[in-house]
């Protein structure tokens, strides 16, 4: 059984067939740019030509840094504004004339992670947390997700989490690790106080194999801490592992 995982954010839409069985991509992944501007009718004419790149007829699934709620986006960070309120399941359906399963860019980390990675056949509290431009959160109990959580809007310092502790703020602040790791850790901390998870996974770039050895060794947790199995396929492989889940 195959469906196609399409992860769209504010610079790049990828998309791939994933064997729902292994978690593996069948074919090689394809990406567009994301139109200037990041408006729902162009971003659906991007989905619409990933798609046909694959000649898919069948279900898909979409991630996107957005709460969705019963496939209406509710919020929209990092990503035009007028995304708000729009039905993105019957807009993506509407253009690629298939079913398609839409959900947040985090949730669907974690659902590769919980099913195919770091998190797999884990009983307890899982929260998965990916570092990019913002932060992405998604908690698990067991393989149950508990959806929509925003982690990254917490209040530290002043502002959100994800303007202090984001991979972005390493780059645009140019923190050296340790400096970064210093915020994370603070980060992790009140996290961990709010949530008390068993595992927390860290995702996003940050969890290349040569970036994890420059930070991982500096943090503690009462949680086991693990870096995520998968970097760029994440939003892929767990958006069609979601839209698998979901009965028709
Ligand atoms: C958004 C989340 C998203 C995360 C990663 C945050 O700014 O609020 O919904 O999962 O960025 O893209």
């Amino acid at each position: 059984m195959e469906v196609l995982g399409i992860d769209i954010g504010g610079t790049g839409i990828k998309g791939a067939p994933v064997d729902i069985a292994s978690g593996k991509l069948t074919s090689e992944r394809f990406r567009l740019s994301t139109p200037e501007g990041a408006r729902p009718e162009e971003v659906a004419q991007t989905v619409r030509a990933i798609v046909h790149h694959f000649s898919w007829h069948g279900r898909i699934g979409a991630a996107m840094p957005v709460r969705v709620r019963d496939g209406i986006a509710l919020t929209a960070s990092n990503i035009d504004s007028s995304w708000i309120g729009t039905n993105i399941e019957e807009l993506f359906s509407r253009v690629t004339d298939s079913d398609v399963v839409t959900l947040n860019d985090a949730d669907a980390a974690g659902y590769a992670e919980i099913h195919y990675g770091a998190g797999k056949g884990v009983s307890g509290k899982t929260l998965v947390l990916t570092f990019g431009t913002g932060i992405g959160s998604s908690l698990f109990v067991g393989s149950t997700l508990v959806p929509n959580i925003e982690l990254g809007h917490v209040r530290m310092h002043n502002t959100i989490a994800e303007a202090w502790t984001a991979n972005s703020a390493r780059k645009r602040e140019n923190l050296s690790w340790e400096d970064w790791a210093d915020r994370l850790q603070e980060y992790l901390s009140y996290i961990e106080f709010l949530f008390d998870p068993e595992l927390i996974i860290l995702g996003g770039g940050v969890s290349r194999p040569k970036r994890v050895r420059r930070f991982f060794h500096l943090l503690r947790t009462t949680a086991r801490l693990a870096p995520a199995h998968f970097q760029n396929e994440a939003g892929i492989i767990g958006a069609a592992c979601a839209a698998h889940s979901r009965k028709p």
